[in-house]
């Protein structure tokens, strides 16, 4: 049997090992060693953003970019309901309410009209999500949010230089958030970053994830707020730093593998890919695919047991947030219809996605689909 390929595995081919070694021998191994503010002043850069606030995972990246735009409880926050778990957890950290729109067929992010038909005297905030690398269509999405004065907030968890407009995710709202998992097209194995041009929103950034010690005041050990310890340790900004100087190049490979991907796969009937959003430029964090198995002739199950015995690793979709059991607990309307984020979610899986992966793998996993079908 040919080599196991898996869903996604990081690429670390840049100064990583040189970077953790100094970090290491300097004995800075806290947040408190050079690579953090290195790695944010990189990583702001390359997203063409004044400021870049690292924390230890992209989910309470959100959690702190929410608490800096002020959310608390009473507030009901718009998110799409086709996304990953963490971005309703984070709203619920900050004691506000996550409301769900469903996802748009084509590009599989949410639906701008969905997300305005959710606002209510309560809304404090749109977040939409660049589902999958594919950024949302943000023109229409600001001009909801300035129509009825929310704030706007990226969840760019899964969109490290992706573009709409020409500008960079990180950039296309008020503030922004990143994941820096291990399958994330940037990496430090775990980790997150605030993203954002605003100054008064950096300063809160920084202060709440430090537990709210005074910034700039002695340190008396007095707390005026209840702050977050989301710090970034040292040995994490170090790979942060050594990923972000390859970040364009991880970048063309992913988008090079998405566009070879689509040219195999798009004329397999039955096989339904992600659109890519108009003025956009997606950077394929991972690429999907929803299956219509009247037209394919097999099931999603089969399909996957069929890879899988081929050494192919796949992972189905997210299940919807109204789906969820915890956020229903919570008190979150899940009563509603959410016909496009149910169809992925029954329908939907990934492929093997990583920025390592060669066009002989994708070769091979294209040759498989196709002669599953059944006709
Ligand atoms: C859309 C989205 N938001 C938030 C997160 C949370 O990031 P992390 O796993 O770094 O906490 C993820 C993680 O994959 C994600 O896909």
């Amino acid at each position: 049997m040919s080599s196991f390929l898996p869903v996604c595995s990081p690429l670390l081919a840049g100064k990583e090992l040189d970077y953790v070694t100094q970090a290491v021998s300097s004995g800075w191994i806290s947040s408190s060693g050079k690579y953090v503010g290195e790695f944010e002043k990189a990583f702001a850069a390359y997203c063409g953003s004044k400021h870049g606030i690292a924390v230890c995972n992209g989910t309470v990246a959100l959690h702190l970019a929410l608490t800096a735009l002020g959310i608390g409880p009473g507030d009901e926050i718009v998110i799409p309901d086709f996304t990953m778990i963490a971005s309703a957890f984070a709203v619920c950290y900050a004691g506000a309410m996550p409301v769900f729109a469903d996802a748009d067929p084509e590009t599989w992010n949410i639906a701008a009209a969905s997300a305005e038909a959710k606002i209510t005297p309560r809304a404090k905030a749109i977040m939409p999500v660049h589902i999958f690398g594919n950024p949302c269509d943000m023109t229409a999405l600001r001009r909801i949010a300035s129509k009825h004065s929310l704030a706007l907030l990226e969840d760019a968890a899964e969109a490290h230089g992706a573009e709409f407009g020409g500008k960079k995710a990180g950039t296309l709202a008020d503030i922004a958030a990143f994941s820096f998992f291990a399958n994330k097209n940037v990496t430090t194995g775990e980790g997150g970053m605030v993203v954002t041009n605003d100054d008064n929103l950096a300063s809160a950034c920084r202060y709440y994830k430090n537990l709210c010690f005074p910034p700039d005041a002695p340190r008396e050990y007095l707390h005026r707020d209840i702050g977050f310890n989301y710090r970034m340790s040292n040995l994490h900004a170090a790979i942060g730093l050594a990923q972000t100087e390859k970040a364009n190049e991880y970048r063309s490979l992913r988008i090079r593998n998405g566009r070879l991907y689509r040219e195999r796969l798009r004329e397999i009937p039955g096989i339904v890919l992600q659109a890519e959003q108009k003025d956009g430029l997606g950077v394929f964090w991972m690429n999907g695919v929803c299956l219509r198995p009247e037209v394919y002739g097999r099931t999603r199950g089969e399909l996957l047991a069929r890879l899988r015995e081929n050494g192919v690793d796949t992972r189905v979709f997210f299940n919807g947030m109204h789906r969820q059991p915890a956020l229903k607990k919570y008190g979150c309307d899940c009563a509603g219809q959410y016909p496009v984020s149910d169809l992925l979610a029954d329908n939907g899986f990934y492929l093997p996605s990583g920025s390592g992966l060669q066009e002989a793998d994708i070769d091979r996993v294209c040759a498989l689909i196709k002669e599953f079908r059944r006709k």
